[in-house]
């Protein structure tokens, strides 16, 4: 890989720029998902084991270039006391007498963390002249943001190129895995794919069918291929305008070599809600006044006899709408089963994107995922095959 680690690097009292990623999800003043926050700790806490001084750069929710003080990153301090085990001094900017007073006063094995790097119209969009400010207060840049990775901003694609710059741990986690599951995988490759709209997964779709051996399409956007192929799906949610792309994506993958998996029997119900009446039926013969709103268990058995005969898995969004109960189940069982198998050492199974974590969280089975990817839209982009600003600017620093 292209680019350098913190063990390229001399840190000996020197201060290090760390961009994190700790845009974590915030109720009524407390962090109710600390796992990026977490994730970070072992990148801080090797950088201070190396003599260097952590200053922490991040930028938190999309205040749009202004200060919004309910968009502080303050708010994010005890959680991430909590996870480092030591107190975190704070600085209410990222540039100017704020931030360089604060990096002055930092003793040896302290952490800083910087006001949101949003506060700054320079920040988006990648100013030089803002990162020149950003650049002033470290001596080295290290990028732990893969979860930001796919935005060209200043603290995460601009200041690669002023200082000295190498990989935090947690963004070599995340490109290591990714590079085992669909950069060099172990075949055969099965993908699944789901959520609720195929028109945000085009590309997505795009690059896996001419790179899994099996994609399994569930949720939502299985709907619109259903209703392609002349199948009626009754009040679902589905993009008619769209069959002709869908069957654009079914002609390629068939003469490409990928075998499509979609649902062959749902589960169907009047109402979008908890606990609403419901009933499996084929997926020939959904109610012209029902609604499919998962996959049901014929469909699963075919999914994890899928998962049992390949070597690697990359899982992106849920099978249904596995936001309410009982439309979780399918999403569920599968995710167990690839659990089982990934704990077992007999796949390799690498999932990520916003309601992907969440859905694998629900049914418990996260943890036995061989890996599970802090990222939502960078992971997305980088399953699409685009280059992603942040990474390229490493390789080539
Ligand atoms: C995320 O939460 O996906 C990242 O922190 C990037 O945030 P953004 O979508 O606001 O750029
Ligand atoms: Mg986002």
């Amino acid at each position: 890989m292209g680019w350098k680690t913190l063990d390229d690097m001399d840190l000996k009292g020197k201060v290090v720029l760390v961009r994190v990623d700790i845009n974590v999800p915030v109720e009524a003043g407390r962090v109710t998902d600390a796992t990026r926050i977490e994730r970070i700790v072992p990148t801080v806490k090797d950088v201070l084991a190396r003599g260097g001084k952590p200053v922490l750069l991040a930028h938190f929710d999309r205040p749009k270039g202004k200060v919004v003080p309910e968009m502080s990153l303050r708010v994010v301090l005890p959680a991430l006391e909590a996870a480092l085990g030591t107190k975190v001094a704070f600085a209410e900017d990222c540039i100017g007498p704020k931030a360089a007073e604060a990096i002055a006063a930092l003793p040896a094995g302290g952490v800083l963390l910087l006001e949101n790097t949003r506060f700054h119209a320079g920040e988006e969009k990648n100013d030089p002249g803002f990162a020149q400010a950003l650049a002033a207060g470290g001596d080295i840049y290290c990028n732990d943001a893969f979860s930001a990775a796919h935005r060209a901003h200043a603290s995460t694609e601009g200041l690669a190129h002023l200082l000295p710059a190498c990989a935090g741990r947690l963004m070599q986690a995340e490109l290591s895995a990714l590079e085992k599951a669909l950069g060099q995988p172990e075949r055969p490759v099965v993908a699944v794919v789901g959520g609720a709209k195929v028109s945000t997964k085009l590309d997505l779709l795009g690059n896996l069918i001419a790179r899994v051996d099996t994609l399994v399409i569930g949720g939502g956007m299985a709907n619109t291929f259903l209703a392609a192929k002349g199948i009626n799906v009754g009040k679902s949610l589905c993009e008619h305008d769209l069959a002709d792309t869908a069957r654009a994506i079914m002609d390629k993958a068939e003469a490409g070599g990928c075998e499509i998996l979609l649902p062959l029997d749902v589960v169907v119900a009047r109402e979008f809600k908890a606990n609403a009446a419901h009933e499996t039926v084929a997926v020939d013969a959904c109610p012209s006044d029902a609604m499919i709103l998962d996959a049901g268990p014929e469909t699963v058995v075919k999914i994890v006899a899928a998962f049992r005969a390949s070597k690697t898995l990359v899982w992106n969004g849920p099978l249904g709408a596995f936001e309410i109960e009982p439309f979780n189940e399918a999403t569920d069982d599968a995710a167990r089963e690839a659990a089982a198998l990934s704990k077992g050492g007999r796949l390799l199974a690498v999932a990520g994107g916003g309601d992907t974590v969440a859905a694998l969280n629900a049914s418990g089975s996260a943890d036995d995922f061989t890996y599970v990817s802090t990222a939502g839209g960078a992971f997305l982009e980088w399953l699409e095959g685009k280059t992603l600003p942040g990474v390229a600017a490493l390789e080539t620093a």
